[in-house]
This record gives C-alpha cells, structure tokens and sequence, in this order.
C-alpha cells in the first residue's frame, strides 16, 4: 500500500515528529525561519495527504482544489485565519489547530507586551545600551501604572481569560468584550461585561485578542482610537488585520492614545521602515505570542499527533 505523504512547512526538530517518520514519508521545507514558497508549497500540496503549517502559509480554496489526496492540515497555530476552512470542510480535508497548550504562554507574552509598552521597557534599555544614561532624574523614562487601572479585553476566550487571571493580581478593574457573555470569566476574576464602546471609553489598557474573522476585519478603526482615553495604550495579541493600521497611525501622531505594544501587524513580516516603528511610545515585537521552546515544541507534537491520528483512521484531538 503506498504510504502516506506528510508535507512540513518549515524545518521542524525531527525528534519531535518520530512516530510521523515510521508510518508516512516525511519531507520538510529546509528552513525554519524562512517561509516555504507558495509554489512550492502548493506543488507539495498536490501529492500531500497531510500538511503541517504555519500561520504564514496561506491555505485557500486554490491550494484546496489542488490537493486531491489532503486528509488533514494540522496548523502550528491556535489560529487559522490562514486557512479556507469552509472549502476544506467542503472537500472532507480536517482541519486542527493548537488551542489550549499556549493559552498561559500567550496570556505571559500579552502581559509583557503591557507593561513593557506602559513602563518604557525598549526606550529604557535603547537609553542605556547607546550610553545616553547621563544621571539620575526624577521624571527620566517615566511611564504609566499598571497596577490598580482598567483593563478592557477585547476577545475574552481561553487566552483573555489567562490574561485577566494575571490583571487580578495586580489589582486592576477587569471589563470584557466578546461576542457573547463569558460567566466563568465573570465568576473567575469578576470581569464585567461592557459594549465595545464602553470598554473603549473606560479603559486604561485595552487588550485586543479577537481573532480576524469577517466581523473583527478592522474592528479597530478611527471611530475606535477616538473613543479610547487620551492615556490608554492599546495592545494587540490577536491579528493585525483586526486593526486599521492608518487609523493606529493617526491616533498616534495626534496624541489620541498614548501608546501601543504590538505582536501582530497587518500584513508580517514588517520591514524597519514601517512607519508604526517610528514611534517611540509603540513597542513592536515579531508575532512572539506563544513562542517560549517548551510551548512552541507541546505545539508541534500537537500537529503530530493530529496527523497521525487522522492517518491512522482515529479522530484528531483539535479539530476546528
Ligand atoms: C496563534 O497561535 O494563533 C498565535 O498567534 C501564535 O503566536
């Protein structure tokens, strides 16, 4: 019986994929930071019984239509905005993602991107390893508080949960807005439900991690900025794409906001002459939210494992 082909978007740790090896002929693109070609990857996708991808490969109808023996894409993401998994489901290609095991990786990584961007972390340590630290000053690389003010989640799932569980600690009011009301988040940490408006309108730090559908496509937009406190940042873990990146841009020159810690970006990977680095008060990192190693790697057999239960005729553990 001719074995089943497995086709791997980056070059992943081989140990972490054995039980892949014995059963399926494996191959895998040859670099683990550089993004697999379209061509290629569709040219793979046309013999693949399985895929593994990353949230950088885009899987959409074209590449669906192409691939007639696909059983499974197994996505190295808890998103999958990435993937048409209307058509997949279409054409009985399952599709997986990895919730829940980076839920408290993320939720550390949001945290961090918040206090980093109030307390000035990146200009602080920029001032001090170009040598412009002269002397000691009261107000030198003074931020905001983060303890004790609002927070308002925009997407309360699994990870704004995680991330409101870490706010409790320090002290700070929790609101939320998600599509529907979330009563264990309420119970949990008492978070309190408001309307997007109100939340905009009374937090100090909204934290936005929506995923990108049709409905949150720039859900935030000028109108968005305009109804934040002149003093809250904005703080995006979700999707790029969930933000009009002029209108973040125009809220920043005009002091409507007074700063942004950003993971995502509108379309990735951003150059350094993108014009949102300009700003001292943004902190910008490279779509970092659940990449501690032991995470990144629970993630990965995740994927396996999905694969090879579908391979094997069981059901995988994360289907969308
Ligand atoms: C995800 O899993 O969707 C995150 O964006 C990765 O950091």
């Amino acid at each position: 019986m001719k074995r089943p082909y497995v086709f791997i978007t980056r070059k992943l740790k081989e140990e972490l994929l054995t039980p892949l090896f014995e059963m399926a002929d494996v191959k895998m693109w040859d670099s683990e930071s550089e993004a697999v070609p379209r061509e290629i990857l569709m040219k793979e996708a046309q013999k693949a019984t399985a895929l593994l991808t990353m949230l950088s490969d885009k899987v959409d109808k074209e590449l669906l239509e192409q691939a007639p023996n696909l059983k499974v894409v197994a996505n190295l993401a808890v998103g999958y905005d990435n993937i048409d998994v209307k058509v997949a489901s279409e054409r009985g290609v399952i599709v997986c993602n990895t919730p829940d095991v980076l839920t408290e990786t993320t939720a550390d990584l949001t945290f961090a991107l918040m206090l980093a961007t109030a307390r000035r972390i990146t200009e602080a340590q920029g001032f001090v390893k170009e040598g412009r630290w002269q002397s000691w000053s009261p107000f030198l690389l003074a931020g905001a508080d983060v303890h004790h003010k609002t927070l308002g989640i925009v997407g309360m799932g699994k990870i704004g949960q995680a991330v409101a569980r870490r706010a409790k600690g320090f002290g700070m009011e929790i609101l939320y807005h998600n599509r529907s009301r979330h009563m264990e988040a309420e119970q949990e940490v008492g978070a309190s439900y408001r309307s997007f408006e109100q939340l905009l309108a009374e937090s100090d730090f909204v934290v936005c991690l929506t995923p990108l559908t049709d409905e949150t496509k720039h859900l935030f937009d000028h109108d968005a900025f305009k109804r934040m406190k002149n003093s809250a940042f904005f703080i995006n873990v979700g999707r790029g794409q969930v933000v009009d990146e002029e209108a973040l841009i125009v809220a920043l020159n005009s002091d409507e906001i007074a700063g942004a810690g950003l993971d995502v970006f509108y379309a990735e990977p951003i150059g350094s002459d993108h014009p949102l680095l300009r700003f001292p008060q943004v902190v910008a990192i490279p779509h970092i939210g659940s990449a501690s190693v032991e995470t990144r790697e629970t993630m990965m057999k995740l994927c396996r494992d999905n694969i090879v239960a579908v391979i094997q005729g069981n059901k995988a553990k994360t289907v969308i």
